[in-house]
């Protein structure tokens, strides 16, 4: 009752970090969370710095977000780090981001490793800065054999153009005769992604108060539960996580049926 007077705010009220990873950890934990990172450029400018200080910060949360998922459970946390789009902004802001997965991998991959944690990429590898190849390469051989949290960067990803891509794979497929257009379905086209093996996401985040995909896992989003804070992405942390997961296991999950499983 309290619940449904209060909403949200019943749900996250007291109790320390631990009791609620706890509660939370009872319940279904979605098997693969998506982030969109939004707001470091927001927080940046309240504090009257530059924009890349909000990148820098975002850096960090990135350790306190896997950190936290690992211990609960979920297995793919894939985070948006720079889109197909951002080749548009400042080369100074985009050299920064650039740099950032060096700078996050070689501060914290020694403690992803003792997490179990796996390192892995979406979005198109070629194109980007030798230095930042090697970094994310490096990082994904260290935690191969890892299998615990994947920690998934989305890396120079665009939704659309994976798509793109995919469907020209599977028109050479049936150019060559391996398959025929019959065999063209919602399976062959979720294995031609490059997030093929993995789950889709049950739960997408986005912070900053922004309420779009922005080119974001189109497809692999179709039956995720979304939600959105106004939390810019600096200062979201293990209670926004906890309090996006909560919300997740209160929602009701159809699938397009009539009767939802009653739990999530
Ligand atoms: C969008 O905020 C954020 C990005 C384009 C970059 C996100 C990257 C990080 C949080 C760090 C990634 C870390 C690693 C290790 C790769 P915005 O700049 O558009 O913010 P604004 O909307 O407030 O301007």
């Amino acid at each position: 009752m309290l619940e449904k007077i209060f909403g949200k705010k019943t749900v996250v009220a007291a109790s320390s970090i631990s009791d609620r990873m706890t509660t939370v950890k009872s319940k279904h934990i979605p098997a693969h969370v998506a982030i969109i990172m939004d707001g470091n450029g927001r927080w940046a400018k309240r504090r009257n710095l530059p924009r890349i200080a909000g990148h820098h910060e975002g850096m960090k949360k990135v350790r306190v977000i896997t950190r936290i998922a690992n211990d609960l459970g979920v297995k793919v946390l894939t985070l948006y780090a720079f889109s197909t789009e951002n080749w548009k902004r400042p080369k100074l802001e985009i050299d920064f981001l650039m740099k950032l997965p060096g700078e996050f991998l070689s501060t914290y991959l020694p403690e992803l490793i003792e997490q179990n944690v796996k390192v892995e990429m979406i979005g198109n590898f070629d194109m980007l800065p030798e230095h930042t190849k090697k970094a994310i390469s490096k990082a994904i051989e260290e935690t191969k054999h890892n299998d615990g949290l994947t920690l998934n960067f989305a890396m120079n990803y665009g939704s659309r153009l994976e798509l793109v891509e995919s469907v020209k794979e599977i028109v050479a497929l049936v150019a060559d005769g391996s398959i025929n257009p019959e065999d063209i379905d919602e399976s062959l086209i979720g294995s031609h992604l490059m997030t093929a093996h993995l789950p889709e996401p049950d739960l997408l985040i986005r912070t900053s108060g922004e309420v779009r995909l922005s080119n974001f896992m189109l497809w692999q989003l179709a039956y995720a539960e979304l939600s959105f804070t106004d939390v810019l992405w600096p200062d979201f942390d293990e209670i926004c996580m906890l309090n996006a997961i909560e919300e997740f296991q209160l929602r009701n999950r159809r699938f397009g049926s009539v009767e939802g499983n009653g739990d999530v």
